[in-house]
């Protein structure tokens, strides 16, 4: 991937990886686009890198995507790289009934909805802009944390949707990347600990290593033990499911949500 004088969207740019892979872009002489759905969050980042552009957007409401895509068409005409990085996850006790059953899909309306939205709104300028696509799926797409079942469902939904995305746009000039990160230091990712299975790393290490494979061109990036996950997942699915069962299981929670 070209990482110099690109437009740039990042959904859910106002933390976490997103805001490491801003601010990142920026360093390169990037123009970049950071949303998320908290203002005052925005407004934080804004006053702290001004050379960042903010906008408010909740990647779950087909409304504000579209409103989103007419905004950024209009103001950001050269805009050629998306970046579908906003996510939730929530850890889930699948044995008794969910309390909400339509907050049982936030996930997937952010995780799933939010990327196939997003895609499908701006595909036209990234078409014409012979543009990037990058999603941000996870290593869990490979072996779930049962802990988190939904979550790793839609993370294995967006690997599939992306190798589909990636065959359809072959011939238009879009590539379309998908980056997998193990687990990361970030707010998503507070109640996952070090241990013997899983290892976490640093947003800055994230960056650093995705950002070696997407300049040598990589289209499928694992990052840490996301290579380790990938490769387990062939030897011995069985073992590494087990392990991450293990890993997860005390933080599944008590009641139900
Ligand atoms: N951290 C990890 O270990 C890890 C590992 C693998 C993959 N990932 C993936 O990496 C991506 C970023 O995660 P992170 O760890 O950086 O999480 P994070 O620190 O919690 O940041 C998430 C960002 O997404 C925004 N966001 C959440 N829901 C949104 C929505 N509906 N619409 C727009 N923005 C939304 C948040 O802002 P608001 O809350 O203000 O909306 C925030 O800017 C996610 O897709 C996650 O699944 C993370």
């Amino acid at each position: 991937m070209n990482l110099r004088n690109r437009t740039i969207l990042i959904t859910g740019g106002s933390a976490g990886i997103g805001l490491a892979f801003a601010l990142k872009f920026v360093e390169l002489g990037n123009q970049v686009i950071v949303t998320g759905r908290r203002q005052s969050v925005l407004d934080d980042v804004h006053a702290k890198y001004p050379k960042l552009h903010t906008i408010q957007n909740d990647v779950a409401d087909p409304a504000q995507i579209a409103a989103l895509a007419t905004r950024v068409k209009a103001d950001f005409p050269n805009l050629d790289v998306l970046m579908n990085n906003a996510g939730i996850m929530l850890f889930k006790n699948l044995r008794v009934p969910a309390v909400d059953l339509a907050g049982l899909m936030a996930e997937v309306n952010i995780n799933v909805g939010g990327v196939i939205g997003m895609t499908s709104a701006f595909i036209d300028i990234l078409t014409a802009n012979k543009g990037t696509v990058i999603n941000v799926s996870s290593a869990l797409a490979f072996v779930p944390l049962p802990a988190a079942p939904i979550y790793s469902a839609t993370k294995a939904a967006i690997h599939s949707y992306t190798q589909s995305l990636r065959f359809q746009l072959e011939e238009s000039g879009v590539e379309v990347i998908e980056l997998m990160p193990p687990t990361v230091k970030t707010d998503l990712a507070a109640d996952m600990t070090e241990g013997d299975v899983v290892t976490v790393i640093t947003t800055e290490e994230l960056v650093k290593q995705s950002f070696a494979s997407l300049s040598a061109g990589a289209l499928e990036i694992r990052p840490g033990q996301a290579k380790l996950l990938a490769f387990m997942r062939r030897l011995a699915p069985d073992f590494i499911n087990r392990q991450l069962w293990k890993a997860s299981k005390k933080l599944v929670p008590v009641l139900a949500r």
